[in-house]
């Protein structure tokens, strides 16, 4: 192994242990003396993910210099929100999956009721994290900046209103212009926010507003399009969810649009273009460069 990747191994070791155990401690605070709803949050947000997420915010908040404790927030908020939406993703009425993170889904393990209200809560408890004024090295502007830029994404022009796009269009014959817009909605908008969040802390925000949005929501559609991919050719057992779910569901995708060859070449030219926008803002070789990069070179 080279220096470069033990570099980028030792990094996403520390902030995967890290963020599973923000996410533990705020099962603890905020979840003493609840009702069982804590259980299936808990299950579904303790459970194997990969924290791609937190190692986007930690990353970018390391290129910008910024302390490592302000990104608490905003990982342990888009974690919470990402298994919400993984959650309420695998319900029969959506895409009917059973295995999720390589465990029973959270509607199988519990009951629907439960997945559906786990869902709710998550996200509400996201925000309430998000809004508290806990260090006084972040200003009550930028909590609001905050709050208004991750609702805005997640919501009806975002990733609510691309699963809903997404849900629509199964069975349907899509052109990759559809699917594309689709991919920015429901996924792109809740990568884009784990490079947004670190960087409204930075003393120079928003001067790179353009350019780091355009590489958080060209990464995402990247990470969806490798979803599709890995799919294909990856195995139920290392993906820890069900292969080839969208030809099951007779759901369209890149590769049945393109082929695997060609969605492939694909990546491989989004993977150039996130590097040279990197490279064009002054973050090349950077941590995150490298997160960028696992992004479209994992097998899961
Ligand atoms: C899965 O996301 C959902 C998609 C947007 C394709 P991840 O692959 O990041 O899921 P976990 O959190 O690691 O399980
Ligand atoms: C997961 O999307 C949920 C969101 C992107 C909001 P998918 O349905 O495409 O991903 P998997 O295959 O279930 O992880
Ligand atoms: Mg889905
Ligand atoms: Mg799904």
């Amino acid at each position: 192994m080279n220096n470069k990747k033990q570099e980028f191994s030792e990094f996403k070791d520390i902030h995967t242990l890290k963020i599973q155990s923000n996410l533990e401690e705020t099962f603890e605070l905020y979840g003493n003396d609840s009702c069982g709803l804590i259980e299936p949050m808990k299950y579904s947000s303790l459970n194997g993910s990969k924290f791609i997420r937190s190692l986007l915010v930690y990353a970018t908040g390391s290129i910008l210099n910024i302390d490592p404790k302000l990104l608490e927030q905003p990982a342990i908020a888009i974690e919470l929100i990402h298994t919400y939406t993984l959650i309420h993703d695998d319900l029969p009425c959506m895409d009917d999956d059973d295995i999720r993170r390589g465990s029973p889904s959270c509607h199988i393990k519990f009951n629907e009721s439960s997945a559906i209200l786990a869902g709710d809560a998550l996200q509400s408890l996201a925000f309430e994290i998000l809004s508290n004024k806990k260090y006084d090295e972040i200003s009550h502007k930028t909590h609001l900046d905050w709050v208004n830029y991750l609702s805005s994404s997640i919501g009806l022009n975002g990733v609510a209103g691309g699963q809903y796009l997404d849900l629509s269009i199964n069975n349907k014959s899509v052109d990759l212009y559809q699917l594309k817009k689709i991919y920015y909605l429901k996924t792109s908008n809740l990568i884009a926010p784990c490079i947004m969040l670190p960087y409204m802390l930075d003393d120079n925000y928003p001067t790179k507003f353009d350019s780091l949005l355009l590489f958080g929501l060209t990464l995402g559609l990247s990470f969806q399009i490798k979803d599709d991919l890995l799919g294909y050719t990856g195995s139920s057992n290392i993906l820890g969810k069900t292969k080839n779910k969208d030809e099951l569901r007779n759901q369209p995708n890149y590769v049945n649009l393109l082929g695997v060859d060609e969605t492939s070449q694909l990546l491989e030219e989004n993977k150039e273009l996130m590097n040279k926008i990197l490279e064009d803002m002054g973050f090349k070789n950077t941590m995150l460069h490298k997160v960028s990069n696992y992004i479209f070179d994992r097998k899961f």
